[in-house]
């Protein structure tokens, strides 16, 4: 026994030696210096972080409807912070600092599809955003530009629960009429051809590329990856959020499993193995691509019927959690350190009631994801179902992104950490579980 085993573990060290991972991606929402109390980061929580990233990806820069042109969503702040965040290339040589464009913060009402528009305009239009993007980069120092382009996203499972009517005028705010884009072929089309004029235009600049696939955005309708990938250093899937309880207000399951669980009808490509197997099977270069975490859970509503156990799926939610005080701007999203506080450290604690803390539940197969609960009392209040990356979970996906060869990881985002070691006294523990199973 001793004799098989030997080589074996010999050639596992030396797989795990070529193939380490080196990337950590972080996300930076500037948004952050601008939060209240204890969910204010400063440069120097910031600099914590960097020790562990190579990457800086500051979010979000916007694109101006009509021009196109590549701006600033908040010039306040922007003005004096890109070239504050930028002078840290002085204390942290190795540290890449790019710009991320989109992400789901270019949120314009008046143009709603700006970007899908963008990419139908002409040449000229174009050669405007790759101009702007070029002077406002060069001018600010940073690195380069990350593309985290705002397509049309998946639709939601459907529900039909008796709390069905409630939820539809509200479904309708954040996945439009259900009208799945008719013209993804083209814009797939016009996609690759934008980055393909990006990429020469940065080529003679020095600037780098990446791309950012943001959440529910399908990346068979709108990534030609054999194209793609070639033009761009490397592509972050922002592999989470798969459920959430904006999206899917009537059910509560895991916001980012790694493996598909194929019990009660779920969809086959709502977890990280499909989406990371999709480009490695259209021949995208492992080492290029980079698996995306959130550092924030989700929070769902329980109600009477959605039972006591808190077993995914799990029924009768009514949308998100009320609570979450770091971004009281997207409801139903709990950073990471405000999870940490509502967990029991006593098991003998009380179970339901307003003050009553949420039972952790740990996914021993560690395929799936941890999630905490607290179910409604008899009233149908003050139930909550949490789904949650936390730094154990973070660390599994860490080591299956080594297994698989992966560039490394981009964690979304350093602001949601727990910066300042509220949970156990570490800061950034999220981003240290990361960066120790990557090897
Ligand atoms: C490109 O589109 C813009 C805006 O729609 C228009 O003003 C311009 O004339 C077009 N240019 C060409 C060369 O078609
Ligand atoms: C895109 O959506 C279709 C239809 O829902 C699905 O079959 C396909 O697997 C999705 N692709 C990815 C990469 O998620
Ligand atoms: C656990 O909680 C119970 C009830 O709140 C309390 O009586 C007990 O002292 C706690 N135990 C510990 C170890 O904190």
């Amino acid at each position: 026994m001793k004799l098989q085993l030997l080589p074996f573990l010999g050639l596992l060290s030396a797989l795990s030696y070529t193939s380490a991972a080196q990337n950590l991606i972080c996300y930076y929402d500037s948004a952050s210096y601008l939060r209240q109390g204890l969910a204010k980061m400063f440069k120097s929580d910031l600099e914590l972080a960097l020790e562990f990233c190579t990457h800086l990806v500051y979010g979000y820069a916007g694109m101006k409807a009509g021009t196109y042109e590549l701006f600033s969503l908040n010039v306040d702040l922007d003005m004096f912070h890109y070239k504050e965040i930028t002078s840290l290339h002085q204390k942290f040589p190795h540290l890449k600092i790019l710009l991320s464009v989109g992400g789901d913060h270019d949120v314009d009402d008046a143009h709603p599809n700006k970007y899908i528009e963008f990419l139908e305009a002409n040449r000229t239009v174009q050669q405007n955003f790759i101009d702007s993007s070029m002077i406002l980069l060069k001018r600010n120092g940073f690195d380069g530009l990350d593309l985290a382009f705002q397509f049309p996203k998946n639709k939601p499972r459907k529900v039909h629960g008796s709390i069905g009517s409630v939820w539809k005028k509200f479904k309708k705010l954040f996945t439009g009429d259900y009208i799945v884009d008719p013209q993804a072929e083209q814009h797939k089309t016009q996609f690759t051809d934008l980055v393909g004029n990006l990429k020469n235009a940065f080529r003679t600049a020095n600037l780098m590329l990446t791309l950012t696939v943001l959440p529910n955005v399908n990346s068979t309708w709108y990534f030609n990856v054999n194209k793609l990938h070639p033009q761009v250093d490397y592509i972050n899937l922002a592999a989470f959020d798969f459920n959430t309880p904006l999206r899917n207000p009537e059910e509560a399951d895991y916001t980012a499993p790694i493996f598909f669980l194929d019990e009660q009808n779920r969809l086959p490509h709502l977890n990280v193995e499909f989406q990371i197997n999709y480009w490695l099977q259209n021949h995208c270069p492992a080492n290029k691509l980079n698996l995306g975490i959130a550092s924030y859970g989700r929070g769902w509503k329980l109600t009477t019927d959605s039972g006591l156990s808190g077993l995914p799926v799990v029924p009768g939610t009514y949308g998100p959690a009320p609570g979450g005080l770091q971004i009281a701007s997207v409801e139903g999203l709990f950073s990471w350190p405000e999870i940490c506080a509502k967990l029991a450290k006593n098991s003998s604690a009380v179970y339901r009631g307003e003050n009553a803390p949420l039972r952790k539940v740990t996914d021993l197969t560690q395929k799936y994801g941890n999630y905490a609960l607290r179910p409604a009392n008899e009233e149908g209040e003050h139930g909550m179902w949490l789904s949650f990356d936390d730094p154990d979970f973070a660390g599994i996906k860490a080591a299956y992104a080594k297994g698989k060869g992966l560039g490394g990881m981009a964690i979304f985002d350093v602001t949601y950490d727990d910066f300042r070691g509220l949970c156990t006294g570490q800061k950034f523990p999220t981003i240290r579980s990361i960066k120790y199973f990557m090897g």
